[in-house]
């Protein structure tokens, strides 16, 4: 169950309104704030997608939603918030300007967790000049409600207590965190998806495919392979019964031969968006965005049910996640009253502070001096 007692989003687009789905679909109360007139609308649209694929996984019932507040400020929306995540455009300037306004009125143990793609959080933590400790990146995928990774990055102050909190807040609303080792820009993720994007690009500017050709290599092929196992098992298997070496020593010079142009960008010109965009049009086949979501989200839903059944029923991957979470909400939809906050925090055996909500004045604060409190206090000193 979840230890989450009260959340809070800022920003509401596309990836705010998934994680305020995920969270309410976990019956815990959101409250969010995001200055677009439309951003209740806009909310509500992915609410009503959400919860239409968590019938799917739940078909007996789904648990009592949480509820969704729409504040005025910032800081009404944190004020007694034990977890922030915070949603707004990717750039330095916003991102600094809300967690400085996040970090004055947010309880101090609160942990606040930013969805950017790829700002490092070293960068954005300088603007928090309370309690910088307990930033961590929660780099999430689209849709967030269905999709359970979660990179977990910590910056230069970051406290490693909350890089815990945060691992066993995500993991408590059926998510998968993976703590990224070391902080780099765009995180594993999207250094790998760039990679990858970049070819596609030249591949179709320089007319090799068109865009459904190239979607097409991929979903009929590899993409269904990455689905389940990713890329370094995969290649294992690839090299025969030999394995990695086998694979490694077969396919490792090409790599040095001119295959690719993952050094160069293509030139963002008119040219190369009509490009794209009107092939993208065409491989719609008149379909609007929220069909294709939905369509999305009915395959996702399929794709992880049926991962659920592998392995002697035990699940295998994002499956066997898939079939823990959709336990732990049937289970939480099976009560008849909604459990108290505090009650539900205990019988998560939450982290520390998850579980005193009460001192919520007391900082995260590692018991252990992590690194980057002594350097903190030594560059005091000095
Ligand atoms: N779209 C994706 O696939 C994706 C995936 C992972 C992470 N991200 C990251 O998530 C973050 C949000 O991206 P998005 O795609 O949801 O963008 P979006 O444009 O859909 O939504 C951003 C929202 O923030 C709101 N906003 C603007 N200024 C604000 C402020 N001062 N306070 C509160 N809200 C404010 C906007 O009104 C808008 O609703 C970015 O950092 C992005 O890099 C995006």
């Amino acid at each position: 169950m979840s230890i989450i007692n009260k959340a809070a989003a800022i920003g509401g687009g596309v990836i705010g309104a998934g994680w305020v789905a995920r969270l309410l679909l976990n019956g815990i109360d959101v409250s969010i704030f995001d200055p677009d007139p439309e951003a209740s609308r806009k909310v509500g649209e992915v609410m009503k997608g959400a919860r239409r694929a968590y019938k799917q996984m739940l078909p007996d019932g789904l648990p009592k939603e949480g509820k969704l507040t729409f504040a005025k400020t910032i800081a009404e929306a944190v004020a007694d918030a034990d977890f922030i995540q915070e949603s707004v455009p990717e750039r330095l300037d916003l991102k600094h300007k809300v967690l400085a306004e996040i970090d004055q009125h947010a309880p101090a143990n609160a942990i606040v967790g930013s969805s950017t793609s790829g700002i490092k959080p070293t960068d954005m933590q300088v603007a928090m000049k309370k309690h910088p400790e307990r930033l961590v990146v929660g780099h999430p995928f689209n849709p967030v409600y269905l999709l359970p990774l979660v990179e977990i990055v910590g910056g230069e102050q970051t406290f490693p207590e909350a890089i815990e909190v945060a691992k066993e807040l995500y993991a408590s609303i059926g998510m998968k965190p993976v703590v990224v080792r070391k902080e780099i820009e765009a995180f594993v993720g999207d250094r790998l998806l760039e990679a990858a994007w970049r070819e596609a690009l030249w591949l179709v500017k320089d007319g090799i495919c068109t865009v459904e050709e190239l979607d097409d290599i991929m979903r009929y092929s590899f993409g269904l392979r990455w689905a389940q196992m990713g890329m370094f098992q995969v290649y294992r298997v690839a090299g025969g019964e030999a394995g990695m070496r086998h694979f490694m020593a077969q396919f490792g010079p090409c790599l040095k031969w001119p295959w690719t142009k993952l050094m160069d960008v293509p030139e963002f010109n008119d040219e190369l968006v009509d490009l794209i965009a009107t092939q993208s049009d065409e491989q719609a086949h008149g379909l609007s965005i929220r069909e294709l979501e939905r369509i999305r989200d009915d395959n996702l839903v399929a794709i992880m049910e049926a991962l659920s059944q592998q392995n002697k029923g035990k699940g295998w991957g994002a499956g066997a996640l898939h079939k823990d979470y959709t336990r732990q909400l049937a289970k939480l939809a099976a009560r008849k009253t909604p459990a108290k906050p505090v009650a539900k925090a205990k019988a998560a055996k939450p982290a520390k502070k998850a579980e005193k909500p009460a001192k919520a004045e007391k900082p995260i604060k590692a018991g252990k001096p992590a690194k980057a409190d002594k350097a903190k206090k030594s560059k005091k000193k000095g």
